[in-house]
């Protein structure tokens, strides 16, 4: 008998939400893709979209009309994993983009410096290689020096959650380099083995201590 009327009762509210469905106006595609607002994770006919239709140019404009669209421009890059799914430091390794290093002068040559540092992660994580090498190839050391990092290392506190709060790593990556979905790529040293180059480093006195040269 309980059972019955409650039954009854369910379907009465089920035909009421049926009901009041009916009455919602059909959401467009944009508001029904919890993704919209997540740069980070277009579905794959979403990526690089045209400048007049990326949300960011003004679609009104001849200039963005006149733009290269980015998936004609990426094509024959290398793939990468995330972001715009180019793997930029293969395409500048290979030759296939060589990027101004000044805007004014296409003479200027960047200082490349190659000096790893090795960070070591609390947990379970692998530890973070930071290779000065494929930075400076891009960018002046004022990019970090002093604002974002002492130069010195292990002088600078560090997190994952300071980092998806844009800070530290997070001030370029997400924003203008790869995205910190793809963990791997910064967590790439097997744990312990920092621990034993610079055990390594200590008996050899003639080695840098801690730094470890990579590519
Ligand atoms: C993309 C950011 C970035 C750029 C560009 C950059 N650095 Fe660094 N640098 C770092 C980070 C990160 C560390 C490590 C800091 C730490 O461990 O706390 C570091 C550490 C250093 C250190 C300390 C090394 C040690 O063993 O104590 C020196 C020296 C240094 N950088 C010099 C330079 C010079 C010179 C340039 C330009 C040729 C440069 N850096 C460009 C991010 C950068
Ligand atoms: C000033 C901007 C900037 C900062 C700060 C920065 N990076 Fe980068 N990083 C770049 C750019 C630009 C590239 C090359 C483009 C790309 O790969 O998206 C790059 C590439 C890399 C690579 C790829 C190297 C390879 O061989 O593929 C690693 C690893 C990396 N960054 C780690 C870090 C870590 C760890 C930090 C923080 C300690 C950091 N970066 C801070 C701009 C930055
Ligand atoms: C741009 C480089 C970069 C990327 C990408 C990145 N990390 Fe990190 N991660 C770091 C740095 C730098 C630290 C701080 C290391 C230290 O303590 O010196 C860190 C620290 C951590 C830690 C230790 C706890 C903490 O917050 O300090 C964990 C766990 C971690 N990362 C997980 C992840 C996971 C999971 C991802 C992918 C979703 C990821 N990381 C992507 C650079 C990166």
């Amino acid at each position: 008998m309980v059972r019955t009327k409650m039954l009854a009762s369910l379907m009465f509210s089920l035909g009421i939400i049926a009901l009041s469905l009916a009455w919602i106006p059909v959401p467009d595609a944009s508001a029904a893709d919890p993704n919209t607002f997540n740069r980070l994770m277009k579905p794959p006919a979403k990526r690089n979209l045209p400048p007049t239709e990326d949300g960011i140019h003004d679609p009104e404009s001849i200039g963005a009309q006149g733009l290269q669209t980015p998936r004609e421009a990426f094509t024959p890059l290398p793939k990468g994993q995330s972001g715009n799914y180019v793997d930029w430091v293969k395409a500048f390794d290979d030759k296939q983009i060589q990027p101004r290093f000044d805007r004014d002068d296409p003479k200027a040559k960047p200082v490349i410096m190659d000096l790893t540092i090795v960070r070591e992660v609390k947990g379970t994580m692998p530890d973070v290689i930071f290779p000065h090498k494929q930075h400076t190839e891009w960018l002046d050391c004022s990019n970090c020096h002093p604002a974002v990092f002492v130069p010195q290392k292990g002088a600078n506190q560090m997190s994952m959650a300071s980092i998806m709060l844009g800070e530290s790593c997070g001030v370029c990556h997400g924003k203008v380099a790869f995205p910190v979905a793809d963990c791997r790529r910064c967590h790439t040293e097997a744990k312990g083995k920092a621990a034993k180059t610079s055990a390594k480093a200590a008996a050899k006195p003639a080695a840098k201590p801690a730094v470890s040269k990579k590519k």
